[in-house]
């Protein structure tokens, strides 16, 4: 087959906010405790976080950070998590039937963000919490010393406020398996009444409602319209949550359709269809609150995540849960979910991965040593080279037919540029299994000076995997730069492949 790329540097979406190359970090399974921090490892340093695992999420370079939780937070109590180590209480932690032993708590967290060079964001728990208790978080972590919890802060070693802008009204606060959950209405009053609070505290944050829990709920989007109509001027964000699947889950969540890889790899069908549908219920929110403010849209749970679904903890420390393995075909899907980022970089400004280690996560870890999954390659790259404008690509391609989304083409394509330095990158998946592509790529009005950089992964078995014995089977390797002439270059993608080209 044959695909056309037009790239026009005056033909952009918007800017493409840094924010969207975010992580989180849940006190659940073993991302916090034997992921980011685990004294026990012969790998960690002295504050116990694990050295090769901070050097991996240096590399993925993420721009914000959201923690605690996660369906975690709705049952935790932040005050648990600070003082003497030794004497911080060990609670049963409900929501994934584990104990929390709370010896990671708000300070160790904002030690690990600041080392990693984060924003980090905060969730408050307004499932048992209530809202004073969230304005108490925000005194603590933001305040000038002289009130009860900011001297608290400083007599547990930092004096200085930590200024956490970034802050999550409640985790998914729609579904029956929440620790508090609630009716639509009910939620935007609660949340409402928090920001307010939270605002008071401090005038600088930035407040994220949340939005429907899955666009499988039964309540989306009415949920969403309903909570964006009632809180729209005290957010600035609201969420968005989503995990891809092969097999696709049934409404029920509970049946599932067989393994259909072509349906799988048009998923950015369905990612493109839940922005433009929240965008909407922003717009309509917008109208009838007669405001000139604009909400952007806060992806704050993403991910490939199907295999791993038991969820029972069994009240141990750190129960291996969700713990996923990608193949290429993961890695492929979730390339063309941060291609449909920078496609609608005008209404998405914040993104985290669900979630950063071991679980649900772009890097496994055992006790000496961790591997990176198939999925920590289109994340890096995009995260590293994505910056500037996003350019709205024109793209003409053959389509193929899938089960679940009809007709897409194959090639699923992104592109961004820093108009200033000239530096840009184009991001190309071809999701067929059997068909190679050739695209000719065209820049209409300023050809680049070179093409600097091309890697690409792809292969024959779309369940090919990374693993602690083989843990580079699966990566995004150089190869070799495709000559530019002029202003257009040509290159052949094999079937299943995903493939970076910077200039
Ligand atoms: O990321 C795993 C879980 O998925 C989160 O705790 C929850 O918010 C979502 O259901």
């Amino acid at each position: 087959g044959h695909a056309t790329v037009r790239l026009n540097t005056q033909r952009t979406v918007s800017e493409i906010s840094p924010l969207i190359f975010g992580g989180f970090a849940e006190h659940m399974g073993r991302c916090i405790y034997e992921g980011i921090y685990d004294p026990a490892s012969p790998l960690a340093d002295e504050r116990g976080f694990r050295s090769d695992v901070m050097a991996a999420l240096k590399e993925t370079n993420y721009r914000i950070m959201r923690y605690p939780g996660g369906n975690f937070v709705s049952g935790y109590r932040w005050t648990d998590g600070i003082g003497p180590r030794e004497q911080r209480p060990r609670r049963r932690a409900l929501a994934w039937r584990s104990i929390e032993s709370n010896q990671f708590g708000p300070h160790e967290f904002m030690e690990f963000a600041q080392e990693l060079g984060t924003e980090p964001m905060w969730a408050v728990n307004l499932g048992t919490g209530s809202i004073q208790d969230a304005a108490d978080l925000v005194e603590y972590m933001n305040l000038p010393t002289g009130t009860l919890y900011s001297d608290l802060r400083a007599k547990n070693g930092h004096p200085d406020p930590y200024g956490v802008k970034y802050w999550c009204l409640g985790n998914e606060m729609d579904g029956p398996w929440q620790i508090g959950q609630m009716e639509a209405v009910e939620y935007a009053d609660k949340a409402v009444q928090a920001a307010k609070l939270m605002r008071w505290m401090d005038p600088g944050i930035k407040t994220i409602a949340c939005g429907s829990s899955a666009t499988s709920m039964p309540g989306y989007p009415d949920w969403d319209r309903v909570v964006l109509e009632r809180s729209y001027a005290h957010i600035d964000y609201f969420s968005m949550h989503h995990y891809a699947a092969n097999p696709y889950p049934t409404i029920s969540n509970t049946e599932r359709l067989p393994i259909d890889t072509d349906s799988y790899l048009a998923s950015s069908v369905h990612f493109e269809e839940h922005a433009d549908t929240l965008a909407a219920a922003i717009r309509l929110a917008k109208a009838k609150n007669r405001s000139k403010r604009d909400v952007h849209l806060c992806w704050d749970e993403w991910n490939v995540w199907y295999r791993a679904k038991g969820g029972d903890g069994e009240w141990s420390e750190t129960p291996h849960i969700l713990e996923e393995q990608y193949n290429l075909e993961d890695a492929l899907v979730v390339a063309t979910w941060l291609n449909t980022f920078l496609r609608k970089a005008d209404v998405v400004k914040i993104a985290c991965i669900a979630q950063i280690v071991n679980v649900i996560a772009p890097i496994m870890t055992r006790t000496d040593a961790m591997y990176k999954q198939t999925i920590f390659y289109p994340l890096t790259l995009f995260s590293n080279h994505a910056s500037g404008e996003a350019l709205d690509v024109l793209v003409q391609a053959p389509t193929q037919d899938t089960n679940r989304h009809g007709p897409v083409p194959q090639l699923d394509v992104s592109a961004s540029l820093e108009p200033d330095t000239g530096h840009g990158a184009v991001f190309l998946v071809n999701r067929s299994q059997t068909e190679a592509l050739t695209v000719d790529l065209h820049w209409e009005d300023v050809a680049p000076r070179e093409l600097a950089q091309a890697w690409q992964m792809s292969g024959a078995d779309p369940f090919a995997a990374n693993s602690f014995e083989q843990p580079d089977h699966v990566t995004a390797r150089p190869i070799p730069v495709p000559t530019l002439d002029g202003a257009h270059v040509s290159i052949s993608l094999p079937p299943l492949s995903f493939t970076t080209l910077t200039t």
